[in-house]
């Protein structure tokens, strides 16, 4: 069993939702309101300790319903058992897509018809071992000396999971200093080598392939480093790896007990439930790290039971396949208002833009529709002194997902009722805007003259009806964490479903890496490869400067 290959734009429902968007680009957010007195009930999901307000959006609940049943056209339901089930949907690479199994207690799932559930629980009692002996201090340096840092070395899912999560979690963190090198620019690895004691540090080499070019020349440095004080049998005590490429590891040097095992079926950007989140586990401790997986199985259940109306990561889906696909938006930010989320941003770019970043459907045709949605943003306050000036004023549709929390985790609630009062303001300002009446009371009330008011009126108004969604949870814990990242996996699922293109593969990525890997070559061999004129011009430039 695998994903149907239907093509979304020829369903019955995208006709509709097509004819149903030019009668909604009409209308304001403010008057749909205003015809649907039950809007904030309706449009609003509530579950666990989440809460997410969808009536802030350009979408009536005949767009809606058009959406539920362009999901059931593309079959949705069908498509999750396949996922959750283990099915080979991610069909160019031949693998199954089961992030979710690493999370659930329980797992009867089989990959190729073996059972999974004994290697993932042996993966996790080895994780939590070896995290503890080292936050305990039991495990020893070369000098006898307990771990104080740890530096993981990893790049894209690698990297961007594990260190979203650790500073994301921050709050719950232990003595261990955790850092992330995962540029190949030899100033990232030297600029975090140059602080650390080689007596108690521990690197964490983290890739699923185990040929990413950046992380073995990332770990081959550390290593080096590591060599000008210790002798090579100390390896095993500074070095883990995490990877299911177990003989390139051996080849590199690293102990076999320290080596943490992961599955095709895991993919690099899903992969911080897994092994992947070591640094993870030792930041905050192996029970927290729990409780962040117990959070994304929270998840996984309500999305795969609830109906499409009542669940939240569907409704997250269709509502950016319906600004995408149908009201002409190109991108989409996400503010949460919390500095522990400054990385959700980043991390999720890599999530959404390398799965649905794909231009040939599942039949392997050029699709005739948009996918991939662009995705940015920042913390807010932040973002509001940065960005905001185009979202309130410039002319593109920017829908904007404002993720907040009732209660800080310092419970400082003097600071915690200055943020909060901005988040709730920034998107009533976007939806309100303020009319030009309303500016030349103010004007007028300053005292300024007629002319004046003619000159600076039509700058200071908000034209408003900008679309957000609120998503509103009680407190950042590991668990809800857990539970907002799956959220948007699952987002990610559902539009690579609708748009009929494999969300699980990246072969965009291949071919940059092919052509660097030539101009090396050609800087070792010193023989020239054909190039463009401008990449040639740019290469002579260099050798002769550098
Ligand atoms: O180049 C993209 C990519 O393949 C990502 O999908 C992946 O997360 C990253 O590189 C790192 O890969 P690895 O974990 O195999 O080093």
């Amino acid at each position: 069993m695998t994903l149907n290959k239907i093509n979304p734009s020829k369903t019955k429902s995208w006709e509709s939702l097509q004819n149903i968007s030019e009668n909604l680009k009409a209308q304001s957010i403010l008057s749909l309101f205003e015809t649907d007195p039950n809007r904030v009930s309706s449009h609003t999901l509530k579950w666990e300790e989440f809460l997410i307000d969808f009536s802030k959006n350009k979408i009536d609940q005949s767009a809606w319903d058009a959406l539920y049943a362009l999901a059931d056209e593309c079959k949705l339901e069908e498509a999750k058992k396949a996922y959750f089930n283990g099915a080979t949907i991610n069909e160019t690479e031949g693998r199954a897509v089961l992030h979710t199994a690493l999370r659930a207690n329980k797992t009867s799932v089989e990959v190729e018809g073996t059972a999974i559930e004994a290697d993932i629980k042996a993966v996790k009692a080895q994780m939590k071992r070896f995290s503890t002996s080292v936050i305990d201090g039991s495990h020893k340096g070369f000098t006898g000396k307990s771990i104080t840092d740890v530096v993981n070395i990893g790049i894209g899912g690698s990297d961007l999971g594990p260190v979203m999560v650790v500073d994301a979690l921050a709050y719950y963190k232990n003595h261990l200093n955790v850092h992330f090198v995962s540029n190949v620019d030899g100033d990232h690895i030297n600029e975090v080598l140059k602080d650390l004691n080689p007596e108690t540090t521990l690197f964490v080499i983290v890739s699923k392939s185990f040929t990413t070019q950046e992380t073995l020349a990332n770990a081959t440095t550390a290593k080096k480093w590591f060599l000008n004080f210790a002798e090579e049998k100390w390896v095993a005590n500074h070095f883990a790896a995490v990877s299911t490429n177990l003989k390139m590891i051996d080849e590199f040097g690293i102990d076999q007990k320290n080596v943490f095992t992961m599955w095709n079926w895991v993919g690099g950007r899903f992969s911080l439930w897994s092994s992947v989140g070591l640094s993870i586990a030792l930041a905050i401790g192996y029970d927290r790290f729990e409780e962040l997986l117990d959070g994304a199985h929270g998840m996984d259940k309500h999305f795969a039971e609830a109906p499409s109306a009542s669940n939240i990561p569907t409704r997250m889906a269709l509502l950016t396949v319906w600004y995408n696909n149908f009201m002409g938006a190109e991108t989409e930010a996400l503010i949460p208002y919390t500095q522990y989320l400054h990385r959700f941003p980043a991390y999720l770019q890599q999530a959404i833009m390398e799965s649905n970043g794909k231009g040939v459907d599942r039949r392997g045709n050029e699709v005739t529709y948009q996918t991939g949605n662009i995705v940015w943003g920042e913390p807010g306050t932040n973002a509001q002194h940065a960005f905001f000036q185009l979202i309130h004023q410039g002319t593109k549709l920017i829908p904007v997902d404002f993720i907040g929390f009732v209660h800080s985790l310092h419970g400082d609630t003097s600071h915690h009722d200055k943020l909060m009062s901005n988040f709730f303001a920034q998107t009533e300002a976007l939806l309100n805007g303020k009319s030009a009446e309303q500016v030349k009371t103010e004007l007028l009330a300053e005292g300024k003259s007629s002319e004046e008011i003619v000159a600076l009126l039509p700058h200071k108004v908000f034209k408003g009806d900008n679309p957000t969604t609120t998503l509103l949870m009680n407190r950042l814990t590991p668990y809800n964490l857990g539970a907002l990242i799956a959220a948007y996996e699952h987002k990610i699922f559902v539009q690579g479903v609708i748009w009929n293109i494999f969300s699980y593969d990246q072969w965009g990525v291949e071919l940059g890496k092919q052509l660097a890997k030539t101009i090396l070559e050609e800087w070792n061999t010193k023989k020239e490869a054909p190039h463009d004129p401008s990449t040639k011009e740019l290469l002579s430039y260099y050798t002769q400067n550098k």
